[in-house]
């Protein structure tokens, strides 16, 4: 587990665009009336996504704003949850599984790998400026183990050469393919399945 750090470059200012603005006015609206402090997590995803992928301290005053409550429990939350970044990560940001299931499928490796391709230490930006890296609790897809994700993707069934190629095909200007690396079709068993053959919809 990795300790989220705040950074200690912080912009000046933070406030949503146009669009995002709307968003969150819409956002609020689904709250009852006098809850719209409710809407802290998701104005805190909003910021997160319009700032690159983190969130600075002036996005927590500005929502603490928003929202007409106390700046220290937007703080609270933002720091709270392990989904929020407080700190600047690469453009592609990779959150490697390290919880016991992909543990125990080699999720070591894929920390190798990284450590060796992207930087020594996690949530240090590659020289290139293009990649971050940290180890997560579980992600959710432990049936795919061992797995990562990058950015909003799920990249599962990985060993270190399929991480590789993975990350030589970003450093090409290619996408790859999210999903199984070892073309599973979602969890279904690997080779011959053999159960619920006679349910047509299984
Ligand atoms: S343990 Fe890795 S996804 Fe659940």
């Amino acid at each position: 587990m990795s300790l989220k750090k705040i950074s200690k470059i912080q912009p000046d200012k933070f406030e949503f665009n146009k669009i995002n603005l709307e968003i969150a006015n819409k956002t609020i609206l689904n709250y009852p009336d006098g809850k719209q402090q409710s809407a802290v997590m998701a104005l805190l995803y909003l910021a997160q996504r319009q700032n690159d992928n983190w969130i600075p301290l002036s996005a927590m005053k500005y929502i603490a704003k928003f929202l007409s409550m106390p700046y220290i429990k937007v703080y609270e939350v933002a720091t709270f949850y392990t989904m929020y970044n407080l700190a600047p990560v690469g453009k592609y940001f990779f959150q490697i599984c390290t919880t016991t299931p992909c543990m125990i499928r080699g999720s070591n490796k894929l920390v190798e790998v990284c450590k060796k391709n992207i930087s020594k230490n996690e949530s240090e930006i590659s020289n290139n400026g293009k990649y971050s890296w940290m180890e997560v609790e579980c992600l959710g897809a432990c049936v795919n183990a061992p797995m990562l994700q990058i950015n909003d993707d799920y990249y599962e069934d990985l060993d270190s050469e399929k991480l590789k190629e993975i990350i030589d095909k970003i450093n090409n200007n290619k996408t790859p393919k999210p999903g199984s690396y070892r073309d599973r079709v979602n969890t279904e068993p690997e080779k011959i399945r053999k159960t619920l053959l006679g349910n047509k919809n299984a």
